[in-house]
Protein backbone atom coordinates (compact mmCIF):
# COMPACT_ATOMS: atom_id res chain seq x y z
CA UNK A 1 0.00 0.00 0.00
CA UNK A 2 2.65 2.59 0.43
CA UNK A 3 4.16 1.55 -2.59
CA UNK A 4 1.82 3.84 -4.75
CA UNK A 5 2.68 5.64 -7.10
CA UNK A 6 2.73 7.47 -10.78
CA UNK A 7 1.82 4.00 -12.50
CA UNK A 8 -0.54 1.95 -9.80
CA UNK A 9 -3.68 0.56 -11.73
CA UNK A 10 -7.04 1.15 -9.73
CA UNK A 11 -9.38 -1.67 -9.07
CA UNK A 12 -12.56 -1.92 -6.92
CA UNK A 13 -15.97 -3.26 -5.65
CA UNK A 14 -18.92 -0.94 -6.47
CA UNK A 15 -22.11 -2.40 -3.81
CA UNK A 16 -23.92 -1.29 -1.64
CA UNK A 17 -23.14 -1.99 1.26
CA UNK A 18 -19.45 -2.78 0.97
CA UNK A 19 -18.11 -2.51 4.56
CA UNK A 20 -18.12 -6.10 4.91
CA UNK A 21 -16.18 -7.54 1.79
CA UNK A 22 -13.87 -9.99 1.53
CA UNK A 23 -12.71 -9.16 -1.78
CA UNK A 24 -10.03 -6.91 -1.33
CA UNK A 25 -8.29 -9.69 0.95
CA UNK A 26 -8.32 -11.43 -1.90
CA UNK A 27 -6.45 -8.93 -4.73
CA UNK A 28 -4.34 -7.88 -2.17
CA UNK A 29 -2.96 -11.01 -1.72
CA UNK A 30 -2.51 -11.84 -5.57
CA UNK A 31 -1.00 -8.34 -6.19
CA UNK A 32 1.86 -8.99 -3.90
CA UNK A 33 1.99 -12.74 -5.12
CA UNK A 34 2.21 -11.61 -8.78
CA UNK A 35 4.11 -8.21 -7.48
CA UNK A 36 1.58 -6.24 -9.26
CA UNK A 37 1.29 -2.64 -9.41
CA UNK A 38 -2.24 -1.75 -7.99
CA UNK A 39 -5.23 -0.79 -5.39
CA UNK A 40 -7.97 -2.47 -5.49
CA UNK A 41 -10.71 -0.24 -3.08
CA UNK A 42 -14.52 -1.06 -2.07
CA UNK A 43 -16.73 2.02 -3.47
CA UNK A 44 -19.94 2.66 -1.67
CA UNK A 45 -22.46 3.87 -4.52
CA UNK A 46 -25.78 4.84 -3.57
CA UNK A 47 -29.12 4.33 -5.25
CA UNK A 48 -29.47 6.45 -7.98
CA UNK A 49 -25.52 7.13 -8.63
CA UNK A 50 -24.49 4.18 -10.38
CA UNK A 51 -24.70 5.34 -14.22
CA UNK A 52 -21.95 7.55 -12.73
CA UNK A 53 -20.28 5.91 -10.66
CA UNK A 54 -19.30 3.85 -14.05
CA UNK A 55 -18.80 6.21 -16.30
CA UNK A 56 -16.89 8.40 -13.91
CA UNK A 57 -15.10 5.31 -12.99
CA UNK A 58 -14.30 4.87 -16.84
CA UNK A 59 -12.79 8.60 -16.69
CA UNK A 60 -10.65 7.85 -13.97
CA UNK A 61 -8.81 5.28 -15.98
CA UNK A 62 -9.93 2.04 -13.58
CA UNK A 63 -8.97 -0.82 -15.31
CA UNK A 64 -11.36 -3.09 -13.52
CA UNK A 65 -14.54 -3.36 -10.86
CA UNK A 66 -16.25 -5.73 -9.44
CA UNK A 67 -20.22 -5.08 -9.19
CA UNK A 68 -21.99 -6.46 -6.29
CA UNK A 69 -25.66 -6.13 -5.08
CA UNK A 70 -28.11 -4.32 -5.45
CA UNK A 71 -26.09 -3.24 -8.64
CA UNK A 72 -25.28 -6.66 -10.79
CA UNK A 73 -28.18 -6.28 -13.30
CA UNK A 74 -28.74 -2.53 -13.02
CA UNK A 75 -25.43 -1.64 -14.26
CA UNK A 76 -26.00 -3.64 -18.00
CA UNK A 77 -27.03 -0.70 -19.73
CA UNK A 78 -23.85 0.95 -19.31
CA UNK A 79 -21.27 -1.91 -20.38
CA UNK A 80 -20.18 -1.42 -23.57
CA UNK A 81 -20.46 -5.35 -23.98
CA UNK A 82 -21.33 -8.47 -22.02
CA UNK A 83 -20.27 -12.01 -22.58
CA UNK A 84 -23.28 -14.70 -23.56
CA UNK A 85 -23.02 -16.27 -19.91
CA UNK A 86 -23.86 -12.61 -18.26
CA UNK A 87 -26.42 -11.90 -20.54
CA UNK A 88 -28.43 -15.19 -20.13
CA UNK A 89 -28.12 -14.46 -16.36
CA UNK A 90 -28.95 -11.03 -16.81
CA UNK A 91 -26.17 -10.21 -14.57
CA UNK A 92 -22.43 -9.23 -14.21
CA UNK A 93 -20.07 -8.96 -10.93
CA UNK A 94 -16.57 -8.39 -13.40
CA UNK A 95 -16.05 -5.58 -15.37
CA UNK A 96 -13.01 -4.72 -17.69
CA UNK A 97 -11.85 -1.31 -19.31
CA UNK A 98 -11.18 -1.48 -23.00
CA UNK A 99 -10.74 1.95 -25.01
CA UNK A 100 -14.71 2.80 -25.14
CA UNK A 101 -16.03 1.82 -21.77
CA UNK A 102 -16.01 -1.32 -19.22
CA UNK A 103 -16.93 -5.40 -20.86
CA UNK A 104 -18.96 -6.92 -18.48
CA UNK A 105 -18.28 -10.42 -17.52
CA UNK A 106 -20.35 -13.06 -14.55
CA UNK A 107 -17.61 -14.93 -12.49
CA UNK A 108 -19.61 -15.44 -10.42
CA UNK A 109 -21.08 -18.64 -12.65
CA UNK A 110 -17.93 -19.30 -13.62
CA UNK A 111 -16.56 -19.05 -9.82
CA UNK A 112 -19.12 -21.16 -8.88
CA UNK A 113 -17.87 -24.15 -11.51
CA UNK A 114 -14.46 -24.01 -10.72
CA UNK A 115 -15.56 -24.16 -6.95
CA UNK A 116 -17.51 -27.03 -7.84
CA UNK A 117 -14.37 -28.32 -10.15
CA UNK A 118 -11.95 -27.88 -6.64
CA UNK A 119 -14.44 -30.24 -4.49
CA UNK A 120 -14.81 -32.83 -6.84
CA UNK A 121 -18.44 -32.17 -7.74
CA UNK A 122 -19.56 -32.85 -11.73
CA UNK A 123 -23.02 -31.86 -13.12
CA UNK A 124 -23.31 -33.35 -16.49
CA UNK A 125 -25.83 -35.85 -16.84
CA UNK A 126 -27.12 -35.52 -13.17
CA UNK A 127 -30.18 -34.51 -11.73
CA UNK A 128 -30.30 -31.23 -9.87
CA UNK A 129 -32.48 -29.54 -7.66
CA UNK A 130 -32.17 -25.28 -6.67
CA UNK A 131 -33.80 -23.36 -3.83
CA UNK A 132 -34.74 -20.39 -4.28
CA UNK A 133 -35.99 -18.05 -7.42
CA UNK A 134 -33.61 -15.04 -6.85
CA UNK A 135 -30.46 -13.99 -9.11
CA UNK A 136 -28.47 -16.31 -7.21
CA UNK A 137 -30.90 -19.08 -8.11
CA UNK A 138 -30.87 -17.70 -12.09
CA UNK A 139 -27.05 -17.83 -12.37
CA UNK A 140 -26.90 -20.96 -10.43
CA UNK A 141 -29.78 -22.54 -13.22
CA UNK A 142 -27.71 -21.02 -15.98
CA UNK A 143 -24.70 -22.76 -14.84
CA UNK A 144 -26.17 -25.60 -14.16
CA UNK A 145 -27.96 -26.15 -17.70
CA UNK A 146 -24.49 -25.10 -19.70
CA UNK A 147 -22.71 -28.03 -17.60
CA UNK A 148 -24.83 -30.61 -18.86
CA UNK A 149 -27.23 -31.33 -16.18
CA UNK A 150 -30.41 -33.52 -17.52
CA UNK A 151 -32.83 -32.48 -15.14
CA UNK A 152 -33.55 -29.27 -13.05
CA UNK A 153 -35.69 -28.82 -10.31
CA UNK A 154 -36.38 -25.19 -9.38
CA UNK A 155 -38.18 -24.83 -5.90
CA UNK A 156 -39.46 -21.14 -4.70
CA UNK A 157 -42.00 -19.94 -2.64
CA UNK A 158 -42.85 -17.43 -5.33
CA UNK A 159 -43.68 -19.64 -8.93
CA UNK A 160 -43.38 -17.21 -11.33
CA UNK A 161 -40.40 -16.53 -10.62
CA UNK A 162 -39.33 -19.92 -11.20
CA UNK A 163 -41.72 -20.08 -14.39
CA UNK A 164 -39.76 -17.62 -16.15
CA UNK A 165 -36.54 -18.94 -15.43
CA UNK A 166 -37.45 -22.11 -16.26
CA UNK A 167 -38.75 -21.55 -19.63
CA UNK A 168 -35.67 -19.08 -20.39
CA UNK A 169 -33.27 -22.13 -19.70
CA UNK A 170 -35.26 -24.44 -21.99
CA UNK A 171 -35.18 -22.25 -24.91
CA UNK A 172 -31.34 -21.98 -24.47
CA UNK A 173 -30.34 -25.48 -23.21
CA UNK A 174 -33.11 -28.00 -25.59
CA UNK A 175 -31.48 -31.32 -24.01
CA UNK A 176 -32.29 -29.63 -20.14
CA UNK A 177 -35.64 -30.35 -18.33
CA UNK A 178 -36.55 -27.62 -16.11
CA UNK A 179 -39.40 -28.43 -13.70
CA UNK A 180 -40.74 -25.52 -11.59
CA UNK A 181 -41.98 -27.07 -8.11
CA UNK A 182 -43.69 -24.49 -5.40
CA UNK A 183 -41.32 -25.04 -2.26
CA UNK A 184 -43.75 -26.57 -0.10
CA UNK A 185 -44.90 -29.03 -2.31
CA UNK A 186 -41.07 -30.01 -2.32
CA UNK A 187 -42.71 -33.85 -2.23
CA UNK A 188 -43.50 -34.00 -5.54
CA UNK A 189 -40.12 -34.59 -6.56
CA UNK A 190 -40.37 -38.54 -6.41
CA UNK A 191 -36.92 -39.36 -7.55
CA UNK A 192 -33.44 -38.83 -5.75
CA UNK A 193 -30.91 -35.90 -6.19
CA UNK A 194 -27.99 -36.06 -5.69
CA UNK A 195 -27.22 -32.57 -5.58
CA UNK A 196 -29.00 -29.69 -4.19
CA UNK A 197 -28.19 -26.06 -4.60
CA UNK A 198 -29.32 -23.43 -1.46
CA UNK A 199 -29.56 -20.19 -2.61
CA UNK A 200 -32.18 -18.55 -0.66
CA UNK A 201 -31.07 -15.90 2.08
CA UNK A 202 -32.43 -17.99 5.00
CA UNK A 203 -29.31 -18.99 6.72
CA UNK A 204 -27.88 -15.41 6.72
CA UNK A 205 -27.93 -13.15 9.90
CA UNK A 206 -30.50 -12.80 12.25
CA UNK A 207 -31.98 -15.94 9.87
CA UNK A 208 -29.19 -18.36 10.70
CA UNK A 209 -31.60 -20.69 12.74
CA UNK A 210 -33.61 -21.81 9.81
CA UNK A 211 -33.56 -23.35 6.53
CA UNK A 212 -35.85 -23.02 3.45
CA UNK A 213 -37.21 -26.78 3.68
CA UNK A 214 -36.71 -27.83 7.66
CA UNK A 215 -38.60 -30.96 6.95
CA UNK A 216 -36.01 -34.16 7.84
CA UNK A 217 -37.69 -36.22 5.22
CA UNK A 218 -36.57 -33.65 2.19
CA UNK A 219 -33.22 -34.24 2.97
CA UNK A 220 -33.28 -38.26 2.72
CA UNK A 221 -33.46 -37.58 -0.59
CA UNK A 222 -30.17 -35.27 -0.73
CA UNK A 223 -26.54 -36.64 -1.19
CA UNK A 224 -24.76 -33.03 -1.54
CA UNK A 225 -26.29 -30.46 -0.32
CA UNK A 226 -24.44 -26.88 -1.33
CA UNK A 227 -25.39 -23.61 0.15
CA UNK A 228 -24.19 -20.39 -1.42
CA UNK A 229 -23.88 -18.64 1.97
CA UNK A 230 -20.54 -18.47 3.56
CA UNK A 231 -21.59 -16.96 6.73
CA UNK A 232 -22.07 -18.69 8.83
CA UNK A 233 -19.96 -20.95 7.88
CA UNK A 234 -22.16 -23.82 8.71
CA UNK A 235 -25.67 -22.82 8.28
CA UNK A 236 -28.81 -24.97 9.31
CA UNK A 237 -29.42 -26.11 5.63
CA UNK A 238 -25.70 -27.88 5.85
CA UNK A 239 -26.69 -29.44 9.21
CA UNK A 240 -29.97 -30.72 8.26
CA UNK A 241 -27.98 -32.25 5.26
CA UNK A 242 -25.24 -34.20 7.15
CA UNK A 243 -27.72 -34.80 9.70
CA UNK A 244 -29.22 -37.00 7.12
CA UNK A 245 -26.12 -38.85 5.93
CA UNK A 246 -25.28 -36.16 2.81
CA UNK A 247 -22.01 -33.96 1.70
CA UNK A 248 -22.50 -30.47 2.77
CA UNK A 249 -20.51 -27.47 1.14
CA UNK A 250 -20.95 -23.55 1.94
CA UNK A 251 -19.96 -20.43 -0.99
CA UNK A 252 -16.82 -18.94 0.24
CA UNK A 253 -14.83 -21.03 -2.58
CA UNK A 254 -17.57 -19.99 -4.94
CA UNK A 255 -16.79 -16.21 -3.42
CA UNK A 256 -12.75 -17.26 -3.94
CA UNK A 257 -12.69 -17.76 -7.26
CA UNK A 258 -14.96 -15.58 -8.88
CA UNK A 259 -12.29 -12.82 -7.34
CA UNK A 260 -9.80 -15.15 -8.57
CA UNK A 261 -11.34 -15.23 -11.96
CA UNK A 262 -11.73 -11.45 -12.07
CA UNK A 263 -8.15 -11.15 -11.23
CA UNK A 264 -7.32 -13.44 -13.84
CA UNK A 265 -9.23 -11.72 -16.05
CA UNK A 266 -7.99 -8.16 -15.69
CA UNK A 267 -4.17 -9.05 -14.58
CA UNK A 268 -3.81 -12.20 -17.69
CA UNK A 269 -2.55 -14.37 -15.10
CA UNK A 270 -3.55 -17.86 -14.39
CA UNK A 271 -3.32 -18.78 -10.09
CA UNK A 272 -2.94 -22.22 -9.42
CA UNK A 273 -4.93 -24.21 -6.71
CA UNK A 274 -1.84 -24.02 -4.64
CA UNK A 275 -1.70 -20.40 -4.42
CA UNK A 276 -6.10 -20.45 -4.55
CA UNK A 277 -5.82 -22.84 -1.08
CA UNK A 278 -3.80 -20.20 0.52
CA UNK A 279 -6.14 -17.23 0.19
CA UNK A 280 -9.04 -19.73 0.98
CA UNK A 281 -7.68 -20.08 4.35
CA UNK A 282 -6.91 -16.46 5.05
CA UNK A 283 -10.72 -15.86 4.47
CA UNK A 284 -11.36 -18.59 6.71
CA UNK A 285 -9.51 -17.10 9.15
CA UNK A 286 -11.19 -13.34 8.45
CA UNK A 287 -14.53 -15.30 8.95
CA UNK A 288 -13.25 -16.70 12.17
CA UNK A 289 -12.84 -20.29 10.90
CA UNK A 290 -9.93 -22.13 11.81
CA UNK A 291 -11.37 -25.91 11.22
P1 LIG B 1 -30.58 -13.01 -4.87
O1 LIG B 1 -30.68 -12.13 -6.06
O2 LIG B 1 -29.35 -12.84 -4.03
O3 LIG B 1 -30.82 -14.45 -5.21
P2 LIG B 1 -33.28 -12.32 -4.11
O4 LIG B 1 -33.58 -11.93 -5.50
O5 LIG B 1 -33.74 -11.44 -3.01
O6 LIG B 1 -31.72 -12.52 -3.87
O7 LIG B 1 -33.86 -13.80 -3.90
C1 LIG B 1 -33.96 -14.37 -2.67
C2 LIG B 1 -34.69 -15.71 -2.77
O8 LIG B 1 -34.92 -16.15 -1.45
C3 LIG B 1 -36.04 -15.64 -3.45
O9 LIG B 1 -36.20 -16.79 -4.22
C4 LIG B 1 -37.02 -15.66 -2.28
O10 LIG B 1 -38.24 -16.28 -2.56
P3 LIG B 1 -39.42 -15.51 -3.37
O11 LIG B 1 -39.02 -15.54 -4.81
O12 LIG B 1 -40.63 -16.30 -3.10
O13 LIG B 1 -39.48 -14.11 -2.81
C5 LIG B 1 -36.27 -16.51 -1.31
N1 LIG B 1 -36.74 -16.26 0.05
C6 LIG B 1 -36.43 -15.20 0.82
N2 LIG B 1 -37.03 -15.32 2.03
C7 LIG B 1 -37.73 -16.49 2.00
C8 LIG B 1 -38.54 -17.19 2.95
N3 LIG B 1 -38.75 -16.71 4.18
N4 LIG B 1 -39.10 -18.37 2.57
C9 LIG B 1 -38.87 -18.86 1.33
N5 LIG B 1 -38.12 -18.25 0.40
C10 LIG B 1 -37.54 -17.09 0.72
Amino acid sequence: MNNINGKTNIYGLIGNPVEHTLSPMIHNMLSQHFGHNLVYVPFLVEEGDLEQAIYGAKALNIKGLNITVPYKSQVIPYLEKTTTLANQVGAVNTLIATKRGFEGYNTDCLGLKRALVSDGIYIEGKTVIIIGGGGAARATAFLCAQEGASHIYLLNRTLEKINSIASEIMDCYKDCLVEPVILVNFDDISEDAPLVFQTTSIGLGSNSHHAPIEEKEFYQKIKIGYDLIYDPFKTKFMSLVEEAGGKSYNGLKMLLYQGIIAYELWNNVTVTEELSMKIYEKLKRALNHNE
